[in-house]
């Protein structure tokens, strides 16, 4: 920041105390929205003087502004120059390509975006006859970390195999199990619920190998019948019906972008984001058949 922009009189002064007009906004919560930091990092940038209103340098946090009038720069650039990030979160059904297009004419995600004008393209696959969670962006930075296998960004999974797996095989999917591309890393599996010939459980993986789960699942000698992806990082497929879309909230993006940046922080520093190894063995039992309610993942919590 020169002291050149420093001595600028701003012609409407930024308020960071006394009655807000209607429609002005905390600006940091502007910043973080057009994508260019996460609401921690607009922040920082603010409160170490890199942020203008009107030509004057801002520093207290709190401070106010109208984003149709107050003119912002962060580093000297508007921020109306940055392509603000767009984020979404769909619930793929069974027999959908996870991709934008098919070269054989099959149903495709795009398909599924009616009113999404902006190009948004998906953070990694979905087998064709999984279904569940898939995140949608524009944000290519944050879409290519979240998908790089140092990060480990957890994903979570809902499964019915054939059979009811043993203590013992969910010890050894827990610890990793042996694919032809090498050792699984740890996993988290939690029994669900049982019947006679197939039961459900949850498993949450750090990796994003081809086909993993059902890999996993087969290598034990229980083949997958229905995959639901219900989570990924801090995202939660809630109550979200098949083949419906809905923006993130700006807690979510941000939630996802702070994920981001720590496991950036912590592989930068050397240190491992890490798959932690699996907890001490809860002998926790199969929920009993008819005395089960349906399983209903915990609804995403929305901010008006
Ligand atoms: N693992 C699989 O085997 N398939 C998916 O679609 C996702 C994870």
């Amino acid at each position: 920041m020169t002291e050149k922009n420093r001595a600028t009189i701003p012609s409407r002064s930024p308020r960071a105390s006394g009655p807000a007009p209607e429609g002005s906004v905390r600006l940091q919560k502007i910043i973080a929205t057009t994508g260019l930091a996460s609401r921690r990092k607009a922040e920082e940038l603010i409160a170490s003087g890199h942020v203008t209103v009107n030509g004057k340098v801002v520093t207290e946090l709190g401070t106010k502004v109208d984003p149709e009038r107050d003119h912002v720069k962060v580093d000297g650039k508007h921020l109306t120059t940055v392509q603000p990030f767009v984020y979404l979160m769909l619930n793929k059904p069974k027999h959908v390509m996870s991709t934008l297009d098919d070269p054989g004419g099959r149903t495709t995600v795009k398909d599924f975006l009616h009113g999404v004008s902006v190009r948004v393209f998906p953070v990694g696959r979905l087998d064709f006859d999984s279904e569940g969670l898939m995140l949608l962006t524009n944000n290519g930075d944050l879409a290519q970390a979240l998908l790089h296998p140092r990060y480990h960004v957890p994903k979570t999974y809902l499964i019915k195999v054939k059979g009811v797996l043993t203590d013992d095989e969910i010890a050894e999917l827990q610890q990793g199990v042996n694919l032809e591309d090498g050792m699984t890393s740890p996993a988290t599996v939690k029994k669900i619920r049982k019947a006679e010939a197939n039961s459900w459980v949850e498993i949450t993986i750090h990796e994003g190998r081809k086909h993993q789960v059902k890999r996993m699942l087969e290598t034990v000698g229980h083949p997958v019948i229905k995959l639901t992806r219900v989570k990924m990082g801090p995202l939660m497929l809630g109550g979200l019906g098949s083949g419906e879309f809905r923006f993130l909230t700006d807690r979510e993006a941000n939630a996802l972008r702070e994920v981001v940046e720590q496991r950036r922080t912590l592989v930068q520093e050397g240190k491992d984001p890490g798959v932690r190894p699996p907890r001490p063995k809860r002998r926790a039992g199969w929920a009993k058949p008819g005395k089960t309610k349906r399983y209903v993942p915990k609804k995403a919590r929305r901010v008006a």
